[in-house]
């Protein structure tokens, strides 16, 4: 459902409230997508929900920082942050509603409950550097499945290994939603685009453009450490792991 340019873009921060939106798409016949992020959205985030408003009437950005995915010495404290300017992109993009919740809506006070996950979570990709980070994920992305009871679910393939892992985890839980996996966006020199590329400007940024060269497309995965200094390791299918760039983060 595109409305133009008279479309207005909900922001709701209770779980209550983006149920009562999506009970009131599904009484109308309406069928839901929902994009996760954790904001400062970029153009591979807005291709997510163009590809969402193809295979649904209705698509729900979620914008949440969650603090479940970041080990202390990683950049929770400095993850980029943009509500105002994330929520102009998403209303010029066609987006139907954003929920932003407050920290405490998704962790209350003596919230207990995680998931934890073996299969591609434990593929000794990303997970060998992040032992933390993707029981975090699932959490968090169950908890958005569950609250947006949406039909589809889009995911970056940048984040390879998270996608397999959301697609395991709708499987695991019979969550009813079909995870879309969508081609990464890329900056003009080839670099996957990501709202930590921030942080790779300054002097020898160049030197991240050739990332791509190893996670083009085939099974590679771009594990980086959010330590002080972050060694970059690239490894392939076959077990091979090539040392990428060492980089101040
Ligand atoms: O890919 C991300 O931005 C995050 O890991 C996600 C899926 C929004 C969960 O916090």
């Amino acid at each position: 459902v595109r409305d133009g340019a008279a479309m207005s873009l909900r922001i709701v921060r209770t779980v209550a409230e983006l149920r009562g939106a999506v009970a009131r798409w599904r009484r109308a016949g309406q069928s839901v997508a929902v994009v996760p992020t954790m904001g400062a959205l970029h153009d591979g985030h807005l291709r997510l929900v163009a590809e969402g408003l193809k295979r649904a009437d209705r698509v729900i950005a979620t914008i949440f920082v969650n603090p479940a995915q970041f080990a202390a010495h990683e950049d929770l404290g400095r993850y980029p942050s943009d509500e105002v300017g994330d929520i102009a992109k998403l209303k010029r993009a066609g987006c139907h509603l954003v929920f932003a919740p407050p920290v405490a809506e998704i962790y209350p006070a003596g919230f207990a409950t995680t998931v934890r996950l073996a299969g591609p979570a434990k593929a000794g990709l990303e997970d060998s550097h992040r032992p933390h980070f993707f029981d975090g994920v699932a959490t968090i992305v169950a908890k958005l499945f569950i609250s947006s009871g949406a039909d589809f679910a889009m995911f970056g393939e940048k984040d390879y290994q998270q996608l397999l892992v959301v697609r395991k985890l709708a499987a695991d839980l019979a969550i009813p939603i079909t995870v879309i996996g969508v081609a990464t966006e890329r900056e003009a020199d080839g670099l996957a685009m990501s709202s930590r590329n921030f942080s790779m400007n300054g002097p020898g940024a160049s030197g991240w453009a050739s990332m791509p060269i190893f996670s083009n497309r085939s099974f590679v995965s771009v594990c980086a450490s959010t330590s002080a200094v972050s060694p970059l390791i690239l490894r392939t299918r076959s077990g091979g792991v090539v040392p990428g760039a060492i980089r101040p983060y």
